[in-house]
This record gives structure tokens, sequence and C-alpha cells, in this order.
């Protein structure tokens, strides 16, 4: 136990992840964009395919999918999404996990990414091998993943979970009295261990983008404006949570810009979430909560280097060529499919 606290951080050392650089944007002439959401438009109809897309990509890939019938979601209802539509074939512009969950869950459908290098520095930090093991050594603890992990590692436990969803998941598994082995992002585990006092031992993954955003920096701009409501998601450190107006998943954040009366929100999350928040919310003042100050690396720009490559070129040439196609072997999906199933199962629950 720590600090009166029970959490216990893993014992393992976590791969060293490569982040790759911002890839450089070269701006389209209008009439070459508009040329190019003309061929995706007419080959998802063509394709019987549909877009779902994740409020951290590009503005221009979210309105498209709305426009032509898609999703612009957070990660659970990404996955919800999927499974409730009719189209054969899923395109998912996002990251790696959420095209491999959206696979997972339907087996029978197609689905395809802009870029299969996307990926999250999350699933990057828990290798199967290493998690195994280290669940192995903790037969007597309840093995809950973030949805942020790969198909291997779903397999491996017993819940997945999204940022939508963990506080009312372990405080269920709280209820029945488990021991939480949690992976693989310690700031989201520690956020809901401190919520609900479960035991828990926390894998010391982290999230690149969220880890940049800074305490002290954020106490300053706070100063300057004090009316502000500070929103933020719970993969960011715990100083930078402890200041939070709300803390909750992209659907929550963008909820909160909505519903709550001030007129001005710093937001400590994936930059690419604005684009939402401005559509549903013109007449509210949005800033990006600091990655500066002490400590700061200027690794991260608030944008996610993976969820940044999903570019319109790549969407249209992933539906043209057939390239980027997600594939889960069937074993393997059906041991994923298990952990998945039970969040969307507890979620219906939740919303009765
Ligand atoms: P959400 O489930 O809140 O959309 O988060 C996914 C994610 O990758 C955040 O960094
Ligand atoms: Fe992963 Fe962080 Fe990118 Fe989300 S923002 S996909 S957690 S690296």
């Amino acid at each position: 136990m720590k600090n009166g606290l029970r959490e216990t951080l893993a014992d393992v050392s976590i791969p060293l992840v490569k982040i790759p650089a911002h890839p450089v944007r070269l701006e389209l002439p209008e009439s070459e964009k508009k040329a190019l959401r003309e061929r995706v438009k007419s080959m998802l109809q063509e394709k019987n395919a549909v877009l779902v897309a994740h409020y951290y990509t590009d503005g221009e890939l979210q309105d498209l999918a709305e426009e032509t019938g898609g999703c612009v979601a957070d990660s659970l209802e990404m996955a919800r999404f999927g499974t409730e539509h009719p189209a054969q074939t899923l395109v998912v512009a996002g990251v790696r996990f959420m095209g491999e969950t959206s696979k997972i869950l339907n087996n029978e459908k197609r689905v395809l990414m802009p870029d299969l290098a996307a990926t999250c520095s999350l699933d990057e930090n828990c290798p199967i091998d290493l998690f195994a093991e280290y669940c192995d050594r903790h037969p007597d603890h309840t093995v809950v993943v973030y949805a942020n992990t790969s198909a291997e590692v779903k397999a491996r436990a017993d819940w997945v979970v999204t940022s939508g969803i963990a506080l009312p998941v372990i405080k269920h598994l709280a209820e029945r009295g488990e021991k939480i082995l949690w992976g693989p992002d310690r700031h989201l585990g520690r956020y809901v261990q401190r919520l609900t006092g479960v035991e828990m031992i926390l894998w010391p993954g982290s999230c690149i983008v969220h880890e940049e955003f800074k305490a002290d920096a954020l106490a300053r701009l706070r100063e300057l404006h004090p009316q502000a409501a500070v929103l933020v998601h719970p993969e960011s450190p715990q100083d930078v949570v402890d200041q939070a107006d709300v803390v909750g998943s992209t659907t929550a954040l963008i909820q909160a810009v909505q519903q709550l009366p001030n007129k001005e929100f710093i937001v400590a999350t994936d930059a690419g979430i604005f684009n939402k928040m401005k559509q549903l919310a013109p007449d509210k003042i949005l800033l990006g909560a600091p990655i500066g100050g002490e400590g700061a690396t200027c690794e991260s720009c608030a944008r996610c280097p993976w969820m940044e490559m999903n570019t319109l070129a790549k969407l249209a040439q992933a539906l043209e060529t057939g390239a980027g196609e997600i594939l889960v072997a069937p074993e393997l999906a059906t041991r994923a499919r298990i952990p998945i199933q039970r969040m969307l199962d507890f979620a219906k629950t939740l919303k009765k």
C-alpha cells in the first residue's frame, strides 16, 4: 500500500516507444480536396462502406464521416457503431487498436484503415509476452485492460474498458471485492483507483500526448482565466487531473462544453477535439491546456502523431485498393471478443 492508497505500480520495465515525427502537411488546393472528398463519397456507396472516425482525427475526416452517414465518436461509441451499422465494410479513421476492436466485433465485415502504422503509445507500452507473464504471476487479480491495447492483450484480459466506462466497471468490480491488475495507462488507472478505493496494480504505460500537459503552466493559465472551466482527459498526469472541473472521455468533455454555463474552457486533451467542440458550441472560447512549463520536452503539440497519419488521400487509397485491411486471426478474435462484449453488455445495463 502506497501513501495509504491501495495502488502499486507494476515492477516491469516497459519498452521505449519510438515517437514518429509529425507528418508534414501539404495543404492541397481546395479543388483537389473537393475532388478527393467526392471520390471517397462515391466509393463509400459503391463498396457498401461506412466511415467511423475518432474525435482526434483531422476535422476534414470527421466532417466527411458525418456527411456520409458514418460517425465521429469516442472509442467506446466507435466500437458500438460498427456493430450496429449494416455496411459490409467499416473504414476506421483512428489508431490501430480501434480498427482491431471493430474487426474483433465484426469478424464477417471487412475493416479498412487509412494507415496501418497508426499505433498508440499505450498499445506499444504493453507487449503481450511481458503482460501475460505479469498476469500469470498475479492469478488472484481480475485483469482489466484499456481498449488502447492489442488484440492479444485483450484476449488475456477479463475486462476491456474505454475511458468512458472505466469508472463504473471498476466500481462494479470493487463492489464484488475483486483486486485489479490494470493496464496499460497508469494515469487513468490511478484516477479510477482514487475514486473507488479498490486495490489495484497499475501497469506503467502512458499516453505520450496527455503526459505532456504541465500542471504548473496550467495553474498560471487558470490565474489568467479565472472564469474558465478546466476539462481534462484522464490519461493526463495526476497534478493536471487535480485541477480539473470535469474529467472524462472525449465525449464527456465535448458534452461539458455544450452544457456548462462557462464562456471559456481550458482543454487538456488532443487538439483534434476542438473541431467537434466548435461545431456544437460556436460561441464558446476554447483554450488548449499548456504543454510548456517546467519539465516540458516539447515532444508534443497536443496532437497525436499517429492520429495525424489519417489523411483524406490515404482514406481514398484504402477504399480504392483495399490496402490497410485489418486482419485478426479468428481464434484470437473469439477470445478477445469476450472481454469487449462484457464491456458493451455492461454499458447497456448503465443506459437502462
Ligand atoms: P476516448 O475513448 O476518450 O475517445 O479516448 C481514446 C484515446 O485514445 C484518448 O487518447
Ligand atoms: Fe494513444 Fe495517446 Fe494517441 Fe490516444 S492520444 S491514440 S492514447 S497515443
